[in-house]
């Protein structure tokens, strides 16, 4: 009976992928090396915190309004902390969107500037692509143009994508024709095999190489992981603590589909 138990806990546990759903915090991070992205380093403490934005350095609107916290201010010509959707009047009704995600155009005055307001983006009332793709009506979801119609797409999990196209931008389209995660598995070079979203882009699952076999798949643990790599092959879901590879507490914010939406403002200018 006990033997059993054992077969059935180390059956499990070698099925069980290493989910992490906990990105770091930047306050948890204790060496410079791991302090980036978002974060930044004061050597003065030794203490890593997230970084400031400071609106005021954006000087062109693109690079103003792909800033979350950030919208261009038309009539100042300058970029400063976003307020509210009503507040900003732009010349091409579109900017409207880019000015928050809660924004759309308003109606467009004789003077031909458009007050912007707040809303939700309808995929549908768009008529190509280059005004469909990559709108968002909300967080998990975004609009993408196919066969002349601008149609709105699931993309709260990878498995819920209906489109390859907005499929394999995180995911992969298998030859079944549906969209799934990538598993460590589909990982094919050391490099590659680092870690893995999860269907519903709530974390990761961590991955280890074989090196005798070439071979990617789950990890047991993070053991092997030293204070040069712990953060980078866990994509900054673990630490160096000074002496291990530590589980990160931080925010379990959606990290991914929020990369999902932002990565469009990257794709948009
Ligand atoms: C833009 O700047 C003007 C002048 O400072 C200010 O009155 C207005 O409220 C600003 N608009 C927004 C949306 O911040």
């Amino acid at each position: 009976m006990k033997t059993q138990l054992l077969l059935i806990a180390m059956i499990s546990l070698s099925v069980n992928a290493l989910t992490a759903t906990n990105e770091c915090d930047c306050t948890e991070i204790v060496q410079s090396a791991d302090c980036k992205g978002g974060c930044t380093w004061s050597s003065a403490d030794s203490s890593c915190s997230a970084k400031t934005v400071d609106c005021t350095t954006y000087t062109t609107q693109p690079t103003c309004d792909a800033v979350n916290t950030c919208a261009w201010n038309d009539t100042t010509s300058k970029c400063a902390t976003f307020t509210a959707c009503a507040d900003y009047t732009v010349t091409a009704a579109d900017q409207c969107y880019d000015k928050d995600s809660t924004c759309v155009p308003g109606t467009t005055g004789t003077d031909g500037k458009t007050p912007c307001k707040t809303g939700s983006v309808t995929c549908s009332s768009f008529s190509n692509a280059a005004d469909c793709n990559f709108k968002s009506p909300s967080s998990n979801a975004v609009c993408w143009f196919k066969a002349n119609t601008c149609s709105q797409i699931d993309v709260s999990k990878c498995s819920t994508i209906t489109d390859q196209d907005v499929c394999t931008i995180l995911c992969k389209w298998t030859s079944a024709g549906a969209c799934a995660a990538y598993t460590c598995a589909d990982m094919t070079t050391a490099e590659a095999c680092d870690t893995v979203l999860t269907d519903d882009f709530s974390g990761v699952n961590i991955c280890s190489w074989d090196s005798a076999t070439s071979k990617c798949s789950d990890a047991a643990d993070v053991s092997a992981l030293t204070s040069a790599n712990c953060f980078d092959k866990t994509a900054g879901y673990y630490y160096w603590d000074g002496s291990a590879c530590s589980e990160c507490s931080g925010s379990s914010s959606n990290g991914y589909i929020l990369a999902f939406i932002g990565f469009i403002a990257m794709l948009m200018f």
